[in-house]
């Protein structure tokens, strides 16, 4: 039974009636474009088809009231004052609080939610959870919803609510992605153009099974850390350095700054090159820049891990790869690798045996397809 089935039926068993309506978010990958996004450059995600589902029914007053298929805690609060919760909901409480301070019109809505996205893996479950919720609301008011507009209110959920220094890529990828293509953003002024992928190739996401607890604070390390290069060249973000002035003018500035800002730098030209080569269809070309994407972030960047560099080179090695690295925020979490269709399903079981003969650990493997950003579905 689908996700969509599952909730819907267990709606009607706890309503005794049809949602009025059903909404969904999808989860992303990043292709390309690792800790950009903050630097106001450039990223190249992509959606997968595993997402945040609601279904929904408006209520009178101004309650909302919501369970999970996989938590046991509930989301019960009044958008006449909302405070703080103690869980999963705080993505909800934030999302309607940052909505009702832009002024859209929310009413209170009962429902039920389920995901297949994994928690934690850095395939942007938060964003699927903000934007589901943002159009379960809408889907009540029905505003005139702008996905970009959407985006940026989810992402104030993550800096305001939440406190994490997040940038805006997870959100403007679930609310503007495009089923069969990947996005390229301009994270400066967030206009973003569509682009179908190479026929032929499939995304495979490599989940290690490792999480690290820090990642939060190292997250925001690394902000701070380009904050000290794009003041030291005095300009507004790391996105306005090209590499020679990068490669020239960095005299005084701290070599552990220098290789943070260099990631970034040479980040931003392979993302471009990226998406040029995805409109070329140079699949060969895509993978070697993902490549070189993963050794600057293990090395000039070091948020990659044990496991991300053991899982990069395992499929690396595959016959059929294109390339591979650590994708999202980094230290544990998933790998992304390009692969030929033919031979994606046997890459998939041979990157699986060889990484748990490694690690110990069991891996997940998702071959992925991108589907449509954040959606009504029924209703
Ligand atoms: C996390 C953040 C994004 C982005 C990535 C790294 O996913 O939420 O904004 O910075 O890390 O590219």
């Amino acid at each position: 039974m689908s996700l969509q089935q599952q909730i819907t039926t267990e709606f009607q068993q706890r309503f005794n009636q049809l949602p009025t309506f059903v909404v969904r978010a999808p989860g992303r990958v990043n292709l390309i474009g690792e800790h950009t996004d903050y630097n106001e450059g450039f990223v190249l995600p992509m959606t997968i088809n595993r997402s945040m589902w609601i279904a929904l029914r408006p209520r009178d007053d101004q309650k909302v009231i919501i369970s999970s298929l996989d938590f046991p805690d509930f989301a019960d609060f009044s958008l006449d004052e909302i405070i703080h919760g103690e869980s999963w909901d705080e993505y909800v409480r934030g999302m309607a609080w940052v909505l009702q301070t832009e002024g859209y019109h929310l009413q209170g809505w009962e429902g039920i939610l389920a995901s297949d996205i994994p928690v934690g893996a850095g395939l942007s479950s938060s964003a699927a959870l903000e934007l589901s919720v943002a159009r379960a609301f809408w889907a009540i008011s029905r505003w005139d919803w702008n996905p970009t507009k959407m985006a940026l209110a989810a992402q104030r959920t993550e800096n305001e609510w939440l406190g994490l220094k997040s940038g805006i890529m997870d959100q403007m990828i679930s609310s503007n992605g495009k089923e069969d293509h990947v996005l390229l953003i301009d994270c400066r002024d967030l206009t973003s153009q569509l682009i179908p992928l190479p026929e032929g190739v499939s995304v495979v996401v490599l989940d290690t099974a490792s999480r690290r607890s820090l990642i939060d604070s190292a997250y925001n390390e690394r902000v701070t850390q380009c904050k000290l290069a794009s003041d030291f060249f005095g300009v507004v973000a790391l996105r306005d350095i090209p590499l020679a002035i990068l490669e020239t003018r960095s005299v005084g500035l701290d070599a552990l700054i220098r290789r943070r800002a260099r990631h970034v730098v040479t980040e931003n030209n392979r993302t471009l090159q990226a998406a040029e080569a995805m409109q070329a269809g140079d699949a060969i070309k895509l993978g070697q820049l993902m490549n070189a994407s993963h050794l600057s972030l293990r090395d000039d960047y070091e948020v990659s891990s044990e496991e991300l560099n053991t899982m990069v080179e395992i499929a690396d090695s595959q016959p059929g790869c294109f390339g591979a690295r650590m994708t999202g925020a980094g230290f544990g979490g998933c790998a992304v690798a390009l692969v030929q269709n033919s031979s994606a399903p046997s890459f998939a079981d041979e990157v699986a045996v060889a990484y748990q003969e490694q690690t110990g650990f069991q891996p997940y493997v998702y071959i992925c397809h991108p589907t449509n950003g954040a959606e009504l579905v029924e209703g």
